[in-house]
């Protein structure tokens, strides 16, 4: 049997973090796989911040972002530059990952020139279009074009099946995110002396961590995001709150303007992945509208307020880790303050088990694209 030529493409942040497991997997089986990394650089530091961290070697990098781009025209330079790459290269399976503009745009050019394409972390849905948005509707798009669906969950599975998808093409192979974090994690344990010296000013006090960068908070949302910091920052001085602020300039932009002046909150660069990893170990409690961070913070038995009205990663949230608190400063105060005020209402949001993965989703993400049909 031939080699099968696999091109891993990625464009964000997540994404990357994502697909590094599957990179390693890939490249650790020469004999079987020939191997092709592209990056559409959708994002940029905070990408290179990942591929270096991983020691990820891009064969392709088109460099598209730009600043504030808007999603009609990152899509339109993704579709282009992808489409004149599977061209030249002629992969025999594209594999993506996620919700981004990345993974939509690579699942179009992928069935536009009928080249099998293989979704990691397939499935998830929150039955809203708007709510994440646009990534609803990214990953929808990708569920219908997708030959082999990697699902994480039972959960997600089951969405895919209730679309009538092929049941032969849906696998639970957990989620990568895990096996990234596990590696990570000992890593930068073993750290801490380093950690704990670059965040000195936390001292020994309780610290939140937050982040947020979703499209569908932008404006009002946000404001009364970081309204909430601000009062609970007055309400909590002996607690230290960390914000790695992303480098949208609609996050930028408020983010800086309310919470500049506060003492006790640290705004910092987007931290790298090994730091963040770090940070949210130390921290008592996770704010956040993220989605990679819903499915890390269990793991570290962390209590996660997330700041959205709906959630397609709803297994943490039933386990009792997550819990739904939107964009509403009443909410966000009264449930950061109950978990800040009080032990026994915290060891509720503190769960045993991930329910997300077990540390070997690459691998068995990998043993199913060789296992194809579509494998010469
Ligand atoms: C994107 C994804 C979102 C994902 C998020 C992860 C889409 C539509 N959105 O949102 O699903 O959750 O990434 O973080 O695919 N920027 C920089 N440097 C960087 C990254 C971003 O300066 O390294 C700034 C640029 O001005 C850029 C802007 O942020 O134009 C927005 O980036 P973009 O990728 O379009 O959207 P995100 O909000 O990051
Ligand atoms: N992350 C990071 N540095 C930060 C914030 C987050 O490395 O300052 C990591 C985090 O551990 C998770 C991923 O980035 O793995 C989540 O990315 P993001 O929140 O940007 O996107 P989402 O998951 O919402 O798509």
């Amino acid at each position: 049997m031939s080699k099968l030529k696999a091109m891993l493409i990625f464009g964000t942040r997540p994404e990357a973090i994502k697909m590094a497991p599957v990179v390693k997997e890939c490249l650790s089986r020469p004999d079987e796989l020939e191997t092709i990394v592209c990056l559409t650089g959708q994002h940029r530091e905070m990408l290179q911040q990942v591929t270096d961290y991983f020691d990820i070697q891009a064969d392709i990098d088109l460099k598209l972002m730009s600043p504030n781009q808007t999603l009609a025209g990152l899509t339109a330079r993704c579709i282009q530059g992808l489409d004149e790459v599977l061209e030249q290269h002629k992969p025999d399976c594209v594999v993506a990952q996620g919700d981004t503009t990345t993974v939509m745009a690579s699942s179009l050019v992928a069935f536009y020139r009928r080249i099998p394409l293989v979704h990691v972390e397939a499935g998830l849905r929150t039955g809203n279009m708007l709510a994440p948005w646009p990534e609803e509707m990214n990953r929808r798009v990708t569920g219908l074009i997708a030959s082999l669906h990697c699902a994480p969950t039972e959960r997600s599975a089951a969405n895919l099946l209730s679309e009538r998808v092929d049941p032969d093409t849906v696998h639970v192979t957990g989620n990568t995110v895990i096996d990234a974090l596990l590696w990570a994690v000992d890593r930068e344990r073993a750290n801490d002396v380093q950690w704990r010296e670059k965040y000195a000013s936390l001292r020994d006090h309780r610290m939140v961590l937050i982040t947020g960068h979703r499209r569908e908070n932008f404006g009002q949302g946000f404001n009364d995001i970081c309204e909430s910091i601000r009062q609970l920052s007055e309400r909590y001085p002996r607690v230290e709150f960390v914000y790695p602020v992303h480098l949208n300039p609609n996050v930028q932009g408020p983010v800086h303007d309310i919470l500049g002046k506060c003492t006790n909150v640290h705004l910092v660069a987007p931290a790298p992945y090994p730091e963040f990893v770090w940070l949210m170990d130390r921290s008592a409690i996770i704010l956040t509208d993220s989605g990679g961070v819903q499915e890390e913070a269990p793991t570290l038995k962390k209590p996660i307020l997330v700041m959205r009205e709906t959630t397609e990663r709803p297994e943490a949230m039933d386990a009792g880790a997550v819990e739904l608190v939107g964009t509403s400063i009443e909410r966000i105060v009264g449930r950061v303050s109950a978990l800040l005020d009080d032990p026994v209402e915290y060891a509720h949001h503190q769960i045993e088990k991930n329910p997300y993965g077990d540390g070997l989703a690459a691998q068995r993400i990998v043993d199913l694209m060789l296992k194809q049909e579509w494998q010469k």
